[in-house]
């Protein structure tokens, strides 16, 4: 008699889809791809073979015999029609996408634990690395105060670029474009969403509870200039995108901002494309996870692992099953305290910096260093004063940048680096 074999169905043959597909025809494993949905399917042949083939999702939901469907198109209208549709139908849901997750996660994942199926999202959050089942099996009995990321390989990309290479933001970035690393629109990688997602999720976990991402504090690279890159440099920093859970004072404090970390600090060496998380744990001390967060074969890799956790039956996704979501709200970053890096640009004239440590000294923050590298003659363009605070409220600095964009004192956006001290 014939072996049963789980089928699968597959919807998106893009990136992911193709690399997993090519893993599986390589590869003697205990299923089958039982159907492919792609709106281009037409086009792919030489790669689906026989495999029965459809732009009609109809193909795979209506299809009694797949027991779990894989979703790889990414976006989110079309994905949560046909995840909420496998749901009903108690099919199994392996995905990689944190965009949907982030924003619908509370309902598909209540929706699967009341159908008895699971959700498996290895893939979502830095790609291949295996973060969300260790916090889902093995560090779910863990105590974690902390956990910090870089959870973006394109901004982690254009950070290192603009410092390896001395290249401004702009060129860096068309960099990464060139590579394959940046979407044509790279706005939610940019702007720290794309983080911001993957952070609501990890935290989600940890937490035991719902985050929704709109409450973490989130700010993006695009401001940052090849100056900061280099005033940085030269104290001996360097800047990292970086997404950060942390429990203080038994408030939850989650952020996604670009911070200037130390020689030493578990992210330093984490360069280009790549992706790491570190985290604390109370009782089993402190653990870190480098590698590809994005990529075809990686990224599939983490789907096929999910699909086999699944068929194996060893899958324990305490996050679909037992976990009873309630939402949970971080608490204002404003009251937390750190170090910061500000550069101004100012018109170069007397008097400036007596306003600018005026302003200052009035907020309460203390200065540890000015630097400025401004020519001997004066000059009509704007330079750069740069200063590095004692720790302060970050309410203080929001507060003294707006008063000194009244003063008229800045000629330029100011920008300012929070220090990562862990
Ligand atoms: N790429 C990565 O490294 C990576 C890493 C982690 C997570 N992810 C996530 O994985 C998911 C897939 O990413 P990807 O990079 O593989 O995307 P992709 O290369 O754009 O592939 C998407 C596939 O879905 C097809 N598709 C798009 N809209 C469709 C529709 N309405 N109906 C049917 N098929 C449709 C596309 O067809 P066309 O060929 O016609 O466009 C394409 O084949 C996303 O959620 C993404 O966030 C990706």
């Amino acid at each position: 008699m014939k072996k049963y074999l789980p089928k699968i169905g597959l919807f998106g043959l893009g990136t992911v889809g193709q690399g997993l597909l090519n893993i599986i025809q390589k590869s003697s494993l205990p299923f089958e791809i039982s159907a492919i949905v792609d709106r281009s399917f037409q086009k792919k042949q030489d790669l689906i073979g026989k495999i029965p083939a459809s732009s009609d999702p109809g193909l795979i939901l209506d299809n009694q015999e797949i027991d779990i469907i894989v979703e790889v198109i990414g976006g989110v209208d079309l994905p949560l029609f046909i995840i909420r549709e496998a749901l009903d139908k108690k099919k199994n849901v392996v995905t990689a996408n944190k965009f949907l997750l982030a924003q619908h996660g509370y309902a598909l994942f209540s929706k699967a634990r009341e159908n008895g199926v699971k959700i498996g999202f290895e893939a979502s959050v830095a790609g291949a690395i295996p973060i969300i089942r260790n916090l889902e099996n093995i560090f779910w009995y863990e105590q974690i105060p902390l956990l910090e990321g870089i959870l973006n390989g394109t901004t982690n990309y254009i950070l290192t670029c603009m410092r390896t290479e001395k290249k401004d933001y702009p060129e860096a970035l068309a960099d990464a474009q060139r590579l394959g690393l940046a979407e044509a629109d790279p706005a939610l990688d940019i702007n720290g969403t794309d983080a911001a997602h993957k952070l609501a999720l990890l935290a989600s976990l940890i937490s035991k509870k719902w985050i929704d991402y709109n409450n973490i504090y989130v700010r993006g690279i695009g401001n940052l200039r090849i100056n900061d890159i280099s005033w940085t440099e030269k104290m001996g920093y360097r800047v990292k995108q970086i997404s950060r859970y942390h429990l203080h004072d038994g408030k939850m404090f989650l952020s996604v901002e670009p911070s200037i970390i130390r020689p030493g600090h578990y992210l330093w060496d984490v360069e280009f494309e790549n992706n790491a998380i570190v985290f604390q744990g109370a009782y089993s001390g402190n653990h870190m996870f480098v590698g590809k967060g994005a990529g075809s074969y990686p990224t599939a890799y983490s789907v096929l692992s999910d699909i086999m956790h699944i068929i194996q039956g060893n899958y324990n996704p305490y996050i679909a099953n037992d976990c009873q979501w309630h939402y949970d709200y971080p608490s204002p970053i404003d009251d937390n305290e750190n170090a910061f890096y500000i550069r101004l640009p100012v018109r170069d004239e007397p008097g400036v910096l007596a306003q600018i440590t005026a302003i200052l000294s009035e907020n309460h923050i203390s200065i540890a260093s000015v630097h400025q590298d401004a020519p001997l003659e004066t000059t009509d363009n704007p330079v750069d004063i740069i200063i590095v605070t004692h720790k302060c409220y970050r309410k203080s600095i929001h507060n003294i940048l707006n008063l000194l964009e009244k003063s008229k004192v800045l000629q330029g956006e100011a920008v300012f680096l929070a220090m990562d001290e862990n």
